[in-house]
């Protein structure tokens, strides 16, 4: 069935969970994560970044949803818009059948430049009131995401803030998401405490230095009852990169955020937590492996059927580690 953001962290938060927010593009993707879901009895959070929009369509995303929700009819299913960058992305979302937006006011319309804070919450306002008068729930986001350790640089996967930032742009203020959230009413909050997206987050394993947690704990301190919402949180596990590596891959050594970290970020407020590159590595992974092992293979499915299969153990992993198994 389908259920808002709204009500699936509200359920979350009164049971103490996180949800992940796996990002899809494609049906073998859909399937991988409905499968893990429905193997522990977990909710589901998919999610669409306006690449995703653009490379499957509208309604192709539309249907396989569609088809998603008929399939697992037990599986609560919320089917988000990740990182709107503005009002027409959203609204044309909710058009196609997403029950929750990220109105990402953070960053200019280009995705690249940050805003000013003004900007943020005009923005962000006025998708909260559209997206209210029809059921829709909405994410805002303070603060820029990116790598403390390379004042915010993301070269690496061309996302998100360019330039230098300084690291009171790359850390979500506390005082300021307390009056961002009540001029707002967005039903999460996304902070920006150090993570980054793509596989290039860390040159090292992360400690409170580059990876602020104590921001998390200090807002959720301020802001109990609001809804978190942790970005860039892909573990990019030594197991994967090594597979990755073995199969001909040049991944250069990186670290991502240690699933106990979010572990420890769901204790204090983290509801959603966003995850992507994992999933495309796990798959990845095994698309080199198949390729590797068998030079003379062209079934499509040959490939893609291990890499659903890696797929679905990830996410099946995120479930239980985040609490989100036996909540469907
Ligand atoms: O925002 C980052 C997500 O990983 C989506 O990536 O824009 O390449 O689909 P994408
Ligand atoms: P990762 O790149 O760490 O998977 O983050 C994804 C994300 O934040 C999507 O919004
Ligand atoms: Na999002
Ligand atoms: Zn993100």
């Amino acid at each position: 069935a389908r259920i808002t953001l709204r009500q699936l962290l509200d359920h979350a938060a009164e049971h103490g969970y996180g949800v992940p927010a796996f990002n899809i593009n494609n049906m073998e993707q859909g399937i991988a994560i409905l499968e893990a879901a429905d193997a522990v009895d977990a909710p589901v959070i998919l999610q669409a970044s306006r690449g995703a929009r653009s490379y499957a369509g509208d309604i192709m995303l539309a249907r396989m949803i569609d088809a998603l929700t008929e399939m697992y009819p037990a599986i609560p299913i919320c089917m988000h818009q990740d990182h709107g960058n503005n009002e027409a992305t959203c609204l044309s979302a909710i058009q196609h059948g997403f029950t929750s937006v990220m109105m990402d006011g953070s960053l200019l319309q280009d995705a690249k430049t940050p805003a000013d804070y003004d900007y943020n919450v005009a923005i962000t306002r006025r998708v909260v009131d559209a997206a209210h008068w029809v059921g829709a729930s909405v994410e805002g986001e303070l603060g820029v995401l990116g790598s403390l350790e390379h004042g915010g640089g993301e070269q690496e996967d061309g996302h998100g803030a360019e330039g230098e930032l300084s690291r009171d742009q790359l850390l979500t203020d506390p005082g300021q998401a307390v009056d961002f959230v009540a001029a707002t009413r967005v039903d999460a909050l996304a902070i920006a405490m150090g993570t980054s997206h793509g596989a290039y987050k860390f040159s090292r394993r992360p400690d409170g230095d580059i990876l602020a947690m104590n921001v998390i704990e200090e807002i959720h301190s301020r802001l109990p009852n609001v809804h978190l919402v942790m970005h860039g949180s892909s573990s990019v596990p030594q197991a994967l990169q090594d597979l990755f590596n073995a199969s001909g891959g040049r991944m250069p050594q990186t670290w991502g955020v240690p699933v106990e970290e979010i572990v420890r970020g769901i204790r204090h407020g983290v509801r959603k937590v966003n995850i992507d590159t994992d999933c495309r590595l796990a798959m990845t992974a095994q698309f080199r492996k198949v390729a590797v092992g068998d030079a003379s293979e062209f079934d499509p499915r040959k490939f893609l059927k291990p890499a659903m299969d890696a797929m679905r153990a990830l996410c099946r992993e995120r479930f239980e580690a985040f609490g989100t198994a036996g909540n469907a």
